[in-house]
């Protein structure tokens, strides 16, 4: 069974081990016309408990990231390549990836970001459909063509990491910055962005 109403998925249960895990389908939160989206893997514990991403102790360091980049929250669109927790916040399967496939493929078609940041090696390898070495290659930017239509993607190390190690939060919060300023956002934020110049 399954149904996507717009861009929310309201019913799936196209992968046993995740309907049997989860408590709710988190679907992406933000404009739906929003110019900067961000990807991450899946949802945590925090996220299958409040129905939206990023919202555990990952989420307070990309909103401390955006602030810090002269955005919040709700600027930007935040969702996964999987919409359901797996169990003990395993890595999903490359089934599952492939089965929650198609609404990623949706949801980017109907938002129409200028700019995708991938957060973390999951979801990089998701939508370039390669292996990526995350720490090495974090930073850079590349085209993707999905369906019709070729995607700027960002990629960035998970917010995670910084919290298993400290020394990626300077790197991480210098990608989001950047992120701000590709996607455009950068110049409509009130001038916040660059008030930390003076
Ligand atoms: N990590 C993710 O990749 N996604 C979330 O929504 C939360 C933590």
């Amino acid at each position: 069974m399954e149904h996507m109403e717009g861009l929310c998925v309201t019913d799936c249960e196209r992968c046993p081990a995740l309907v049997e895990s989860r408590s709710r389908i988190v679907n992406g939160v933000g404009p739906d016309d929003a110019d900067l989206l961000f990807l991450g893997e899946a949802p945590g514990a925090k996220e299958d408990e409040g129905g939206e991403p990023f919202v555990g102790r990952s989420g307070s360091v990309l909103d401390d990231a955006l602030r810090d980049a002269g955005l919040a929250r709700p600027d930007v669109r935040i969702t996964n390549c999987v919409r359901c927790r797996p169990p003990e916040n395993r890595d999903p399967t490359s089934e599952e990836l492939s089965n929650c496939r198609g609404y990623l493929a949706r949801e980017l078609e109907l938002v129409e970001p200028e700019l995708i940041v991938t957060l973390g090696k999951v979801p990089s390898q998701n939508l370039l459909d390669r292996s990526v070495a995350i720490t090495s290659e974090s930073g850079s930017v590349v085209d993707v063509r999905l369906g019709e239509r070729s995607h700027r993607v960002l990629l960035s190390v998970h917010p995670a990491a910084t919290l298993y190690d400290r020394s990626q939060r300077e790197g991480f919060f210098e990608t989001i910055a950047r992120a701000a300023d590709l996607s455009g956002l950068a110049d409509s934020s009130n001038g916040q962005a660059s008030l930390g110049d003076f």
